[in-house]
C-alpha cells in the first residue's frame, strides 16, 4: 500500500442535495424485484450453467415469487437464445411472470433479441450503453452527444422492431440502463435518461424502467441514495417511470446501498440470490428481502425453505454460500460464545408465539426460513453452561436442573479444551453418559428393594464396593432416605442429599424416568448424579450411586 499521504486514490465527490429526504424515511413496502441470476450472475460463473440447470434455476425463481426474471442476453450467444426459446416454446413461463432480456444498442442485436422473444406473453426489453466519463474516454472515444445518440437510436430500433411482437400479443415493456450510472455526471445521466424517455414515450400504464446501475461500487451507500433521490427529483416524467436499482458489491455495501436507495425513491430492485455476480457480485436479494421481513414488511418473495434454495444455487452455480452469509450461511444461527448462548436460551424460553420476535442475537426466527432451532448452539471450549444444557434438552430430552448446568458445562468445556475442537451433540451425550450415567466404580448397585409400612420405608440393597459385596439395610421416610442411611454402614464417604429432580424420558410404553440428585459430602463438596430406569424409584437410587461414584473418583 502507498504510505500516507495517499495520492493514488481520491475521495468520491458528494452530491449537492441539501434537502435530501431519504435519511428521514423508513421502508414501508417491498420493491418490484427482478432476478438477474440467469444473466448477470450466470455470465460471472467460471463454468456457466447448462440449459437444464438454467431451467431448474428459472423454476426455482418462479417458486420464490419473482415476477420479473432476466433470462439472458439472447443476441450474444446461441445458448442464451435457445434457452429463451425453450422457456417460451415449452410454455414454462407463468402468465404473471415477465422475462427480461439484455441487449446492446445495435440494430442486428435488437432484431435477433426480438426473434428470441417471439411468442412471449410478457417481456421486458433491457437496453444499455455505458455513460461514464471513463467509459466515454477509454472505451468509446466518444462525446456525450455521441453516447446520447447511441441510446436514443437504440431505443427507436427497439420501438420499431417490437411493433410486430406487440401486434402479435406480447406485452412489451422497456428498460434502459445508463451503464456505470453511479460514475456518470448526474446531469449527463439525467440528460440521457430524458432523451431515451422522449424516444420511448412511456405512459402511466406502461412505464419506462430506468435502471440506474452501480456497475462498479465506488462510493458509500449514502452517496448512492443521494444519486437516486436526485434523479427521482429531476426526471420530468417521473409518473411514467419506474426507477430501478442494480448495485454491485465492490466495497461490500451493495445491500446497504440498495436499502438506502429504496428510501430515496427507487421502485424496483435488480439482484441475484446470495449475491452472485461479476467480481464481488450483484446485490444479494435474499438479504434485502429478509431484512424487510424482519422489519415487518412482507417481501413478496418466499424464502421459507432457504436450505433447498441454497442447495439448488450451490449445485447449479458451483459456488458456495459463505458460512457467515446473512440468513443462509451454515453458521448464521450458531452461537459459540457462552454468554450469547445463555442469553439466547433465556430469551427464547420466554418468547411467546403470538408476540413480536425478541430472541437475543437472532434477528429472525430460523423456522420462518426453514432452518432449525437445533443447529443453533455448538459447543467449544468458550461455550457456556447454557449451551450444553440446551443441547442435552433439545437434542436428547434431558432437562437438567438449573444448578447442574454449571457442573456439566465445566466438564464439557474441559473436554472441548483438551480436544481443541468443537463438540457435536453426540459427543456431548457421550460425555454426559460417561460422567453420570455409566459410572460404576467404586460402587455398583446389584439389587434394590423397598418395603413400606406406616409411611416408613425400609430398603434392602445388594451392592459391590471396589469388587467386595455388601448386603445393606436401611430405613427412612422414603427410598432415597433409606438408601442414604443404608450406605452409611459402608466405607464410602458420608453424604446428605441436597436436591432431587426427575422427569420422564420419551413417551408411551418406551418412557423411562431420569433422576438428578445433588449430594453434599462430609467435606462440604457437592456433586450431582443422574440415573435412568423404567422404575422411577430405581432411577433415583441410581442417581445416588452416580453422585457417590463421582464424589469418590480419583
Ligand atoms: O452492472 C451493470 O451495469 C449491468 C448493466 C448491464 C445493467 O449489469
Ligand atoms: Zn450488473
Amino acid at each position: 500500500m502507498q504510505s500516507a499521504p495517499i495520492s493514488k486514490y481520491r475521495p468520491f465527490p458528494p452530491v449537492n442535495l441539501p434537502n435530501r429526504q431519504w435519511p428521514g424515511r423508513t421502508h414501508t413496502h417491498a420493491p418490484i424485484w427482478c432476478s438477474v441470476d440467469l444473466r448477470d450472475g450466470n455470465q460471472a460463473l467460471a463454468q456457466p450453467m447448462s440449459v437444464d440447470e438454467k431451467l431448474e434455476y428459472f423454476e426455482m425463481l418462479v417458486r420464490i415469487g419473482f415476477k420479473e426474471i432476466e433470462v439472458g442476453f439472447p443476441s450474444a450467444s446461441q445458448i442464451e437464445f435457445d434457452f429463451c426459446r425453450r422457456l417460451i416454446e415449452e410454455k414454462r413461463i407463468p402468465d404473471d411472470v415477465a422475462i427480461q432480456i439484455l441487449c446492446q444498442c445495435r440494430e442486428e442485436l435488437i432484431t435477433r433479441s426480438m426473434e428470441a422473444l417471439k411468442g412471449a406473453r410478457n417481456a421486458i426489453f433491457h437496453l444499455y450503453n455505458s455513460t461514464s466519463p471513463a467509459q466515454r474516454k477509454h472505451v468509446f472515444n466518444a462525446t456525450r452527444a455521441d453516447i446520447v445518440k447511441i441510446a436514443v437510436q437504440g431505443t427507436r430500433w427497439v420501438k420499431q422492431h417490437a411493433a410486430p411482437l406487440v401486434a402479435a400479443g406480447t406485452t412489451l415493456r422497456f428498460e434502459y440502463s445508463p451503464e456505470s450510472f453511479t460514475s456518470t455526471e448526474l446531469e449527463f445521466a439525467l440528460e440521457i435518461c430524458e432523451a431515451v424517455t422522449d424516444a420511448w414515450q412511456p405512459t402511466r400504464e406502461n412505464k419506462i424502467i430506468l435502471n440506474l446501475p452501480a456497475t462498479v461500487e465506488y462510493a458509500t451507500p449514502n452517496i448512492h441514495a443521494d444519486q437516486i433521490e436526485w434523479m427521482s427529483n429531476h426526471l420530468t416524467r417521473r409518473d411514467c417511470t419506474l426507477i430501478s436499482l442494480h448495485t454491485h458489491n465492490d466495497r461490500g455495501t451493495g445491500v446497504a446501498a440498495t436499502e438506502l436507495a429504496m428510501l430515496a425513491g427507487a421502485d424496483r430492485v435488480e439482484g441475484t440470490l446470495f449475491g452472485n455476480g461479476e467480481r464481488t457480485g450483484n446485490l444479494d436479494i435474499v438479504t434485502v428481502a429478509l431484512n424487510l421481513y424482519t422489519h415487518g414488511i412482507h417481501p413478496n418473495l418466499d424464502f421459507s425453505n432457504i436450505n433447498e434454495i441454497r442447495e439448488v444455487y450451490e449445485r447449479t452455480t458451483r459456488l458456495e454460500v459463505p458460512a457467515r452469509q446473512p440468513y443462509a450461511g451454515e453458521l448464521t444461527f450458531t452461537a459459540f460464545s457462552g454468554s450469547h448462548q445463555d442469553a439466547i436460551k433465556k430469551s427464547w424460553s420466554s418468547q411467546k408465539a403470538d408476540e413480536p420476535w425478541d430472541v437475543l442475537y437472532i434477528p429472525i426466527d430460523p423456522a420462518d426460513i426453514g432452518r432449525s432451532y437445533k443447529a443453533i448452539i455448538r459447543i467449544n471450549a468458550q461455550s457456556g453452561k447454557g449451551g450444553v444444557a440446551y443441547i442435552l434438552e433439545n437434542e436428547f430430552g434431558f432437562s437438567l436442573p438449573k444448578l447442574m448446568h454449571k457442573e456439566i458445562g465445566r466438564i464439557i468445556n474441559d473436554v472441548a479444551d483438551a480436544k481443541g475442537t468443537e463438540l457435536q451433540p453426540a459427543d456431548i451425550l457421550e460425555i454426559f453418559r460417561h460422567e453420570y450415567l455409566d459410572r460404576d466404580t467404586p460402587l455398583v448397585l446389584e439389587h434394590f428393594k423397598t418395603t413400606e409400612r406406616d409411611s416408613a420405608v425400609t430398603c434392602e440393597a445388594s451392592v459391590t464396593i471396589n469388587g467386595a459385596r455388601h448386603q445393606l439395610v436401611g430405613g427412612g421416610n422414603g427410598p432415597i432416605d433409606a438408601f442414604t442411611r443404608a450406605l452409611a454402614a459402608t466405607p464410602l464417604p458420608k453424604f446428605e442429599v441436597l436436591s432431587y429432580a426427575e422427569h420422564s424420558l420419551g413417551k408411551g410404553s418406551e418412557a423411562r424416568a431420569v433422576s438428578y440428585i445433588q449430594i453434599k459430602t462430609e467435606r462440604g463438596q457437592t456433586f450431582f448424579g443422574a440415573g435412568i430406569d423404567t422404575n422411577i424409584e430405581l432411577a433415583s437410587i441410581k442417581a445416588i450411586v452416580s453422585a457417590l461414584n463421582r464424589a469418590t473418583k480419583t
